[in-house]
């Protein structure tokens, strides 16, 4: 009996739970309330035959316990018993999965009047890339990668000039207009998730997924990384920030083209700044590990460590200049500061990026 008592009550608790839990979905701002309905339809019949079964157990446990003088009946086959599980269960089977090949045919089926976006994902960081005036993207390769060229982009397709470049984890969308993102990865699988949205796909190297969706609040949402991709994948995050039409436009008219950055890197003087170097952090991904502000991160902050004395792991000690601060980044697991894991991948940098990140990082003070 106690048996029964104990399971009825986590019966009940687990139904009252789900009543009145407070880690519910976040409030949507998107157009997909449908994937929302799906959930809680599957929720509420998986919920309804969680309790029938439950009770039913509970209750053939104390109709039929143990009494000595009680001998059991053989009933192999029940024709109707059968015929009425196996309509049930189909009815709930149906309800379980229609609701969710309405809302995936709506998904899966891009407007053609949509915005067209470019995400771009890499450890561990996020980048974007709008059409341009001619609404083409230009051709891309993964051979074309460069810390000058982040996307790949062919310098020598017309369509590609044009396209403007958000060399930044931070985008903008217009609310109320459908966005369609075409996705790529430069490296391992991620997932492209914005909660608020609902909507998420993965990113998978060597191939373009896309999914849509239409912002319905304006406001800024976390985009998040859905797929562990390796140490800092918890750090993966971006930021859409919806805007109105008219402000959404302010925004994009004031971001570059690949062709202007292509003039203005062929124009500049050939020194680096620590500017370049910041830009090489950022769309590295470096600052996903690195805090810049003295945070505690996976790897040292970077404020305040040029020309420190830096403990090592396994004893010793060196000054971090600018020879130690490059050797850091080409064999990062050859001096381990002390406190710290030889987990970073080597970055085969060239000579003049080093030089900027090395240049950055003395900007962040001594
Ligand atoms: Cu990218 Cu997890």
């Amino acid at each position: 009996m106690a048996f029964v008592i104990i399971a009825a009550v986590i019966v009940v608790g687990t139904v009252l739970f789900n009543l009145v839990t407070p880690w519910w979905f976040t409030p949507l701002a998107s157009n997909w309330g449908s994937l929302d309905q799906t959930i809680i339809i599957s929720l509420w019949i998986t919920g309804i035959a969680f309790v029938l079964v439950s009770a039913f157990i509970l209750y053939c446990v104390v109709k039929f316990r143990y009494s000595e003088d009680r001998r059991s009946s053989y009933e192999p086959e029940n024709q109707k018993l059968e015929l009425q599980l196996t309509v049930i269960t189909t009815i709930g089977v149906i309800i379980l999965l229609a609701p969710g090949l309405v809302a995936w045919q709506s998904y899966i089926n891009l407007p053609e009047n949509g915005l067209q976006v470019e995400g771009v994902g890499q450890q561990w960081t996020w980048s974007f890339r709008f059409p341009g005036e001619d609404g083409v993207y230009g051709n891309t390769s993964g051979s074309l990668f460069s810390s000058k060229n982040t996307f790949g982009l062919d310098p020598n397709d017309p369509k590609g000039q044009d396209d403007i470049l958000i060399r930044d984890r931070q985008v903008h969308l217009p609310v109320n207009q459908p966005a369609v993102f075409q996705l790529r990865s430069k490296d391992v699988l991620h997932d492209f998730y914005i909660p608020q949205f609902r909507a998420k796909i993965d990113m998978v190297p060597g191939q373009v997924t896309k999914l849509w969706f239409e912002p319905t609040l304006e406001g800024e949402y976390e985009i998040v990384c859905a797929e562990y991709c390796g140490i800092a994948h918890y750090n993966m995050r971006g930021v859409a920030i919806v805007n109105s039409v008219p402000d959404f436009q302010f925004w994009l008219d004031q971001q570059q083209t690949f062709g202007e950055f292509q003039q203005q890197a062929a124009s500049s003087s050939g020194g680096v700044t620590d500017k370049d170097g910041e830009l090489i952090a950022r769309t590295k991904g470096c600052i996903a590990c690195h805090s810049i502000d003295g945070k505690p991160g996976i790897g040292p902050s970077w404020k305040g460590i040029a020309g420190e004395d830096r403990v090592l792991v396994g004893g010793g000690s060196v000054i971090a200049n600018d020879l130690y601060l490059k050797r850091s980044i080409t064999n990062p697991n050859d001096e381990v500061v002390l406190g710290y894991a030889p987990m970073m991948p080597p970055y085969p940098l060239s000579e003049e990026e080093l030089d900027a990140i090395v240049e950055y990082i003395n900007s962040l003070g001594e």
